[in-house]
């Protein structure tokens, strides 16, 4: 059985001030027990939401790292040793906005994959695809080759200790919501291709769907029996709204 996650990424989103606002709500939720419960501050902020967080039962993971694992001579990256250090248990790797915005391509997302992964950090593997893709009929296709590139440089295996978020990008932030059915299938074709290479491996691997979660929808996508959990955007800001969500996952 696959225990839930939640997690809220709250990309580049936060002050010193609001920062301390949010983890104050945090302190305040009821969080279900079955649920495990994750936020990926902006990096600047990880050791105040540590510190603010602690004895909460909520992870703390990292939006981004570097693709060498151990501190060194690359200016302006963290290094997945770096994040261990903090505190840090997980890590997104491949983020879709990383993808498009910045250019990362599956040979640097695998590369961050297995940094992470040496360094003890749980890997959240970000695929989707965009709005063009899914109308030309591509969204497994799109997916199956995120999916599979880190298949093909770490192996199946390599998912016995990672997370995959299926986040459509024409969802994301856009209030537009994959229905649970849409969202479903493309979490079974990702269970699917994983089994083809390890079944164990693929029915104990989590996949969490991301893209305009609220509180409102976020029990009828949970219910899908491969949708494990969620990747909260917006929604995780607030805190009574991100517990919400939780709850629904339990
Ligand atoms: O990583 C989660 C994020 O991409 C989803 O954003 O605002 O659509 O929930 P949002």
């Amino acid at each position: 059985m696959r225990r839930p996650l939640v997690a809220g990424n709250w990309k580049m989103h936060g002050t010193r001030a609001s920062v301390a606002e949010l983890i104050k709500g945090l302190r305040h939720l009821a969080l279900p027990s079955g649920v495990e419960v994750a936020v990926f501050p902006p990096c600047l902020h990880i050791t105040q939401v540590m510190t603010g967080l602690e004895g909460k039962s909520i992870a703390v993971g990292a939006q981004n790292c570097a693709v060498e694992p151990v501190q060194g001579a690359l200016t302006g990256e963290i290094a997945s040793s770096q994040l261990a250090d903090a505190g840090c248990s997980l890590v997104l790797v491949g983020h879709s906005e990383r993808r498009l915005i910045l250019g990362e391509r599956d040979e640097m997302v695998s590369r961050k994959f297995a940094a992470a992964q040496s360094c003890g950090l749980v890997p959240v593997l970000c695929v989707g695809e965009t709005l063009e893709q899914r109308e030309a009929g591509k969204t497994i296709e799109v997916v199956g080759r995120q999916l599979g590139s880190i298949i093909e440089e770490l192996g199946v295996g390599a998912f016995v200790q990672a997370v995959v978020a299926y986040e459509p990008v024409w969802a994301i932030g856009t209030g537009l919501t994959a229905s649970p059915e849409q969202a479903q299938e493309v979490h079974a074709a990702i269970r699917a291709q994983l089994a083809a290479e390890n079944g164990e491996v693929a029915r104990g691997v989590r996949i969490l769907y991301g893209g305009s979660v609220k509180a409102a929808n976020a029990v009828e996508l949970f219910r899908m029996p491969d949708i494990d959990g969620g990747l909260i955007g917006g929604a995780s800001l607030n805190a009574d709204e991100f517990g919400a969500i939780c709850r629904a996952a339990g």
